[in-house]
């Protein structure tokens, strides 16, 4: 922990940077198996590799930071290992040693942004024929492929139609629009999707447990949300977090470095609204208004709040779209116990309208402290059959006493 966080050298921006580099480098997943998320990936791939059926060319897609080089180099590894291809590498072959130390010839990564001639791409092509140096496969890794130039990828081409048998070419790219039909045409194609959250926190708390951090799995959920879906980017922040409050930041701490609101002041804001207590409503307003967060931010938060409120309250299985640490998890079914979901439903429909107004209006805090009239008030409404029933009841009750019943009688019939 201390060695990799703590530099007494580079205080500063720095150590943030530098860390940053050692968190995603330090864990980046060395099997497919490790990796978070991206099963159906991953399951495509480890199937080819045990029924040996290997098309000579894939392509990873997808946002940055959701592993599409650390699979690249992974899948590079299955393949080249003694035992294999295997989605298990041993780890300890001449190949597995040779790429777990970035020495292997027989794995050459491109960095597709740098390398984008036409000559490059010759180059790659002559390096074609030559059979592996020590491995099974020659395999090629073109990151950012994207970045070629027409005429590259012309040359490529050429290679992906008549790709020698011991070839493999491995390409990604953040940016699929980008890559000639010519050549998509001719690769095996794996769409990399963003990581849920929920995924990301669990992969975060399995760094801090071994790195000695100490937070909250609050805490991390608010970090791998700030990701958003990016394993890379959660890290980094996660790295910002450690390097300003050291091996232990409580939710606050958390929520402050990423600019967020406490999500006390939601839950108690929450917790106002459904229980019908004003003061704590304003009380959190005043507070979030005091720790200096801007209204807006803090009614989408709590739009965001009421929807997993209201997934709380669905059934068992809606539950697994819950976008909340298993402790706040928790909390929401406590506080959400016997609220009927249309109650919720119609708070964020009122919500949705508050936090319209509240972000055009240059008097924010009125306008929310204001909403918070309509919010306490919002009740659920009675179903229609419960509420015929009643008149039913009333009716005959009225008739019972001699009433005539009001359907039969002249509207008018009092004033004559
Ligand atoms: N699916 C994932 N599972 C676990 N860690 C991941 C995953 N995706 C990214 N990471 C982490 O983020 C870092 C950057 O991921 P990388 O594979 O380079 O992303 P990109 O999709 O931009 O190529 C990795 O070193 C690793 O620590
Ligand atoms: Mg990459
Ligand atoms: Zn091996």
């Amino acid at each position: 922990m201390a060695e990799i966080f703590v530099d007494a050298n580079h205080p500063g921006p720095e150590t943030v940077r530098g860390a940053y580099l050692a968190i995603a480098r330090k864990w980046r997943p060395q099997t497919l198996e490790e990796m978070s998320g991206q099963a159906h990936v991953t399951r495509t791939l480890k199937n080819s590799l045990t029924s040996g059926r290997l098309h000579h060319a894939f392509l990873f897609t997808g946002a940055r930071g959701v592993g599409k080089t650390t699979a690249a180099r992974a899948f590079a590894r299955a393949l080249q290992c003694v035992v294999g291809p295997t989605p298990l590498p041993c780890g300890t072959c001449g190949p597995c040693v040779d790429i777990l130390a970035g020495t292997s010839p027989d794995v050459v990564e491109i960095d597709g942004a740098s390398n984008n001639s036409v000559d490059d791409i010759r180059t790659l092509r002559d390096g074609v024929r030559y059979l592996p140096a020590s491995a099974r496969f020659r395999v090629y890794v073109i990151d950012e492929v994207h970045m070629l130039s027409r005429g590259a990828f012309n040359a490529l081409l050429k290679t992906l139609e008549e790709p020698p048998e011991h070839v493999k070419f491995i390409f990604a790219t953040t940016e699929v629009n980008k890559i000639p039909d010519t050549i998509l045409s001719r690769v095996q194609r794996f769409d990399f999707k963003r990581i849920p959250a929920t995924v990301v926190a669990a992969r975060l708390r399995k760094i801090c447990d071994a790195e000695g951090v100490e937070i909250t799995d609050t805490g991390l959920q608010m970090v791998a949300k700030a990701g958003e879906g990016s394993m890379r980017d959660a890290q980094s922040l996660l790295d910002q977090i450690i390097s300003f409050g050291g091996a232990s930041g409580d939710d606050q701490q958390v929520a402050d470095i990423l600019g967020l609101v406490d999500r006390r002041f939601l839950y108690e804001m929450l917790r106002g609204v459904l229980r019908c207590e004003p003061e704590r409503c304003l009380q959190s307003i005043a507070e979030v208004y005091d720790s200096g967060h801007e209204l807006d931010q803090f009614t989408d938060e709590l739009l965001e709040l009421v929807r997993n409120a209201t997934i709380a309250t669905m059934s068992e299985g809606a539950r697994k779209f819950l976008d909340v640490s298993e402790e706040e998890k928790a909390v929401l079914l406590e506080l959400t116990s016997g609220v009927p979901s249309e109650q919720l439903s119609r708070t964020f429909q009122v919500l949705l309208d508050v936090h319209d107004q509240v972000s055009r209006s240059t008097r924010p805090r009125l306008v929310l402290e204001m909403a918070v009239a309509r919010l306490v008030a919002i009740r659920p409404s009675q179903p229609v059959g419960a509420l015929v029933d009643r008149l039913v009841d009333l009716e005959r009750r009225l008739r019972g006493q001699g009433v005539a019943s009001p359907r039969g009688r002249d509207p008018e019939g009092e004033s004559r």
